[in-house]
This record gives structure tokens, C-alpha cells and sequence, in this order.
């Protein structure tokens, strides 16, 4: 295992390129599966989860490789529908092979992904999509069985739940229709910039969709789809990442590779709460000169704050003078860093799904325990404006979703590096 070290009180300073969207690319590579021919895939970073996903698509008997940012994808004829426990236990996302295996092959065999830190991680609208297919769902011994006698059919499917919708049932929905005979009609659909991605990227295979980026997706099924090549688009959490450790820090960042319309919501709370951002071709110039303002921030579905992002907001109202609460609408559990920013020194008290955080002065640094992979991206951050030395533990949650993150701090100024346990 891995930690990394960080010593505190750099004003990060300078450029920094944004690498492709993790939840685009996982999505992406699950839809491969939708043709024989080869996809290839680009602008992909090389992370941990991106590597699980090929070793996955490899025991369906898919061709996979990854190579020079790119993925090389070639799924064939003869696929095997079985997704072992041993990797859907370590990725969620691994779900999303079970709508292109139903498609492809009229069966699929996928491990339930089960819980992980963030909360309960249930699936019950992907399955209720596949059912509004046409799909028969079985549950047993911790597997979901998946078939479908003749060709899956078209349907109208309301995806909405009381969070909103979701992303990677929208998006396994949409793989499971786009080869289905009839009309597919999803109401409540995510509306999320990597849905939107998955749609385009289908629709260059041959997929006919409308609506993606709506809340109603619509989706007229064809026989067959074949092999493209697309480049996926730039990553908002990690672009939004390194805007939160520009303000923290004080800093003067240009952060490239970015969709400014991606965004908005975070762009508006940071400049309420003081922090000077300029929106450029393709980049956005993000800079703290002044004092910190408390803001209030609640996670939404996009284009709402994303809770990707909840955790690295809360460690900038950590040292922001006054009162902030932050509540999270998404995943009510996901507070496992407060814990371990309270033991950096910050005040923060959990009252049901919201935070209450009362600013600090400073920070001091410390060992702490990584516990999801944007928990650990804000214990990173923390560290940068602690006073003193902090050890992040377990940082395979980082490598999952941050690409090269100690030589991009770096590169800004930060003093960061990896060591082994
Ligand atoms: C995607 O997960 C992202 N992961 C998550 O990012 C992100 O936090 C989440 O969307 C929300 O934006 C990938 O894209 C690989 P959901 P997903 O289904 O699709 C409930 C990261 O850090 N729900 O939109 O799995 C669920 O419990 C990761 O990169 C159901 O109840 O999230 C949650 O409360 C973490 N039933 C809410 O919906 C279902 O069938 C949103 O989940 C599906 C979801």
C-alpha cells in the first residue's frame, strides 16, 4: 500500500492540463461491447478503475488494451455474459456491462456491486429498465440473471427515484435500448455531461437517440452497431478539484482542458465565496487573493453542485471564517471525511444529511485514512494549506479517479509525494 505525504503552506501557482472524464470512459468502454468491431477510445486517463474495467471486458472475452491514453476495444462474437464477483465487487461501475451484454448476447450474469463508503448502492432502476425491455430478472446468491427470450423490445421507462435520477442506470438503460426492436422512450433520464457523452458515442456506432442532456431520452432500436473512434470528454470533478485547491491555497491556477459549461454551479459558489475565476478558451483561470466567504452548498443532480464535489467544498469552508453547511441530497452517508478533516483540526458537526462547519484559522497536519476517492482528493487538498506534515493512508482510493495527481500538484508548487507504507 501507498501513502502520500504533503507539507503544508504552498500557494499553488502555474498550469494544469484536466485529464478525460473517469465516468465517461467506464460507460464508454462497457458500450464496446455493443459491436464486433474494434472502438477505440480516446483522451483516456490511466486509472485504476479504467484498468478494472479491461480486465473486466477481457473475462467477457472481449480484446482490451490500454495504450498511449487510448483504449482499444474489439468484443467479437462469442462473448461470455458472466461478470465475476471478484471485479464488480471492486468497481461499481462494472454494472454498466449488463445492459450491452443483455443486447449483444440475450443474457448477462452480473455480481451485485453492493455497498461501498459512500452508501448503499443499490441498482433496482437498472433492472427495472431491463424489465421495461422485455428483460426476465432473476437475483440469486448475490448475482443478477439477466435474459431475454427473443430480442429485447422497446418500452417507455420512468427512471426517476427520490434523489432524482441516475446516471449509470440511464446509462445501461440506453445501451440495452439502442439494440432493441421498437421505440424506447426514459423519463427522468440523467441529464449528466457523461450521459450525454455515452449518447454521442453511440450515436457515431450508429445509434439512433435524441434528448440526451434532457431529462427524456428517446432511442429507436437498430440491428447492429460498428466500431468508432471518439474522444471522451474532459474530467469536471478533477477541473473542479484543482479550483478548490486554487482557492484553498491562495493560489493563481490556469486549469486547461475544461467545458465551461460543465461548470456553472461550482464557478457561482466560488465566487460568492470570494474567489476570483475568469472563464477562457477552453480553461479557467481561478485565483484567491482575498479573504474567504462561508458559503451553503446542497448536491444536487446536474446541473446541480455535484456531490462528487461535496467533499473538497467542505474542506475549503473548513478554514473559511464563519458558518457553512453542507448538505448532501445524493449519498446521505457520504461524511466519511469529516472525521478525518476533524482530526486536521477543522470544526465540523454532522446533523442528519447536512454539515455544519465552523471555519478555522488554520489547519494542522496529520496522519489520516483515505476513504473514497473524493474523500481522499480533500484530505490532499487539506493538507496543502496544513500546518506541518500530512500522511494520506490508502491512497489506491485516489489513484482510481486522479491521474498523476503528486506531479500536477507539483507542477503547481505543492510539496507532495508518494511513498510506501
Ligand atoms: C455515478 O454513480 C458516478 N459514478 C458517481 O461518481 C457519482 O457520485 C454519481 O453518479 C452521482 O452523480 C460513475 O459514473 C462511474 P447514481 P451512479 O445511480 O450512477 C441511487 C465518483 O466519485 N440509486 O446516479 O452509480 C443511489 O443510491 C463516483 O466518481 C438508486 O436508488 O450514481 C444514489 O443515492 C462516486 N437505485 C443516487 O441514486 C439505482 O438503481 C444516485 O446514484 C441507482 C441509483
Amino acid at each position: 500500500m501507498e501513502k502520500i505525504i504533503i507539507q503544508g503552506g504552498c500557494r499553488l501557482r502555474g498550469e494544469v492540463n484536466v485529464s478525460g472524464a473517469k465516468n465517461s470512459a467506464l460507460p464508454i468502454m462497457a458500450a464496446s461491447l455493443l459491436t464486433e468491431d474494434e472502438t477505440v477510445i480516446e483522451g483516456v486517463p490511466d486509472l485504476r478503475d479504467v484498468h478494472t474495467m479491461i480486465k473486466l471486458l477481457r473475462s467477457l472475452g472481449a480484446k482490451a488494451l490500454y495504450q498511449d491514453g487510448s483504449v482499444l476495444i474489439r468484443a467479437g462474437k462469442g462473448l461470455n455474459p458472466v461478470a465475476p464477483y471478484k471485479l464488480v465487487s471492486t468497481m461499481r461501475a462494472s454494472v454498466c456491462v449488463l445492459g450491452p451484454l443483455l443486447a449483444r448476447t440475450g443474457r448477462a450474469e452480473v455480481s451485485l456491486p453492493g455497498g461501498c463508503v459512500i452508501g448503499p448502492r443499490p441498482i433496482d432502476l437498472h433492472l427495472k429498465g431491463f424489465k421495461a425491455l422485455g428483460a426476465e430478472i432473476d437475483t440469486v446468491h448475490g448475482y443478477v440473471h439477466a435474459k431475454a427470450k427473443k430480442n429485447l423490445r422497446g418500452g417507455n421507462i420512468y427512471l426517476g427515484g427520490s434523489f432524482g435520477s441516475s446516471v449509470l442506470a440511464t446509462g445501461n438503460v440506453m445501451m440495452a435500448a439502442v439494440l432493441a426492436q421498437g421505440r424506447t422512450t426514459i423519463e427522468s433520464a440523467a441529464s449528466e455531461p457523461e450521459v450525454v457523452d455515452l449518447a454521442r458515442f453511440l450515436r457515431k456506432m450508429g445509434a439512433k437517440i435524441s434528448g440526451e442532456g434532457s431529462h427524456r431520452i428517446e432511442i429507436e432500436g437498430v440491428k447492429k452497431l460498428h466500431g468508432v473512434k471518439y474522444r471522451i470528454i474532459p474530467d469536471r470533478i478533477e477541473a473542479q478539484t484543482f479550483m478548490m485547491a486554487a482557492a484553498m491555497t491562495g493560489g493563481d491556477v490556469m486549469i486547461r482542458n475544461v467545458e465551461a459549461q460543465h461548470h456553472h454551479v461550482v464557478m457561482d459558489k466560488l465566487l460568492q465565496a470570494g474567489v476570483r475565476i475568469s472563464e477562457k478558451k477552453n480553461a479557467m483561470h481561478v485565483r484567491r487573493t482575498g479573504r474567504l466567504k462561508s458559503v451553503d452548498v446542497t448536491t444536487l443532480p446536474y446541473p446541480g453542485f455535484p456531490t462528487d464535489l461535496q467533499a473538497q467544498m467542505m474542506a475549503l469552508m473548513a478554514i473559511t471564517p464563519g458558518i457553512s453547511v453542507i448538505t448532501e441530497k445524493i449519498y446521505p452517508d457520504r461524511f466519511m471525511h469529516v472525521s478525518e478533516l476533524n482530526r486536521m483540526g477543522s470544526k465540523i458537526f454532522l446533523e442528519g444529511p447536512s454539515a455544519i462547519i465552523h471555519g478555522v484559522k488554520r489547519l494542522s497536519g496529520a496522519p489520516v485514512m483515505a476513504s473514497d476517492l473524493r474523500a481522499s482528493a480533500a484530505l490532499v487538498i487539506a493538507g496543502l494549506v496544513a500546518d506541518g506534515e500530512t500522511e494520506v493512508h490508502r491512497v489506491y482510493h485516489l489513484d482510481r479517479g486522479y491521474e498523476k495527481i503528486e506531479e500536477k500538484l507539483t507542477a503547481l508548487g505543492a510539496k507532495i509525494q508518494r511513498a510506501k507504507e
